[in-house]
């Protein structure tokens, strides 16, 4: 099974080794794509997590500005994943049987669900928010998942830096 798949993959692993400008863009793409949307989601999961809002109003400007950042994010995570299938297929009898690779990927899958819970969350919040409007500031009646959006901006944090560190490992090993 093993070798069917690294034979299946070697006429774009010739190819790959054979074409210097094919990987650098690449590797450039993968990391450009990781730069820009990993920068765009730490943003926004710090400004998440020093926010103190106090009135629905605020609530409901801190999950918006974590929903404005999701276009560019997942657009992000699509390059970062066909760019990084071209890394890994250009070199599969590497990558496949790498504990480091597949830790990599186990977390990267951990930052995508996350990433799912997170939305889910914000459209909680935004949903609540649009019902208590009338309330002048958090009062005992106004319950928000805020909490959980929060450890779900921890945890992404942490998973991105994760990621990126075991990438650095996995190209190095
Ligand atoms: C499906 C998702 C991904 C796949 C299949 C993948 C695959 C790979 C592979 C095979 C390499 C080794 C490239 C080489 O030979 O130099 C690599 C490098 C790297 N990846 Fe990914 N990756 C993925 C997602 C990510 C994510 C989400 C991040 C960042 C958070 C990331 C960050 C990096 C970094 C920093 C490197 C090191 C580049 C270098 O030093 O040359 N990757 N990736």
């Amino acid at each position: 099974m093993f070798e069917t798949i690294t034979a299946l993959l070697q006429p774009w692993a010739d190819y790959y080794a054979e074409h210097t400008t094919l990987s650098t863009a690449v590797l450039a793409a993968h990391l450009l794509a990781m730069f820009v949307g990993g920068g765009l989601a730490i943003g926004a999961d710090r400004r998440l997590l020093l926010a103190e809002p106090g009135t629905p109003e605020a609530y409901r400007a801190a999950a918006a500005d974590l929903q404005a950042q999701h276009g560019l994010v997942i657009a992000s995570l699509v390059g970062i994943v066909v760019s990084g299938l071209a890394l890994a297929t250009a070199d599969a009898e590497t990558y496949l049987t790498s504990r480091i690779y597949w830790a990599k990927m186990g977390t990267f899958a951990l930052l995508l669900l996350n990433g799912l819970r997170m939305r889910r969350t914000e459209a909680q919040l935004l949903r609540a928010v649009a019902n208590t409007t009338e309330l002048s500031v958090a009062g005992p009646q106004l319950t928000l998942p805020w909490g959980a959006l929060r450890q779900s901006a921890g945890a992404s944090f942490a998973l991105w830096c994760v990621v990126l560190l075991l990438g650095v490992v996995v190209a190095n090993s």
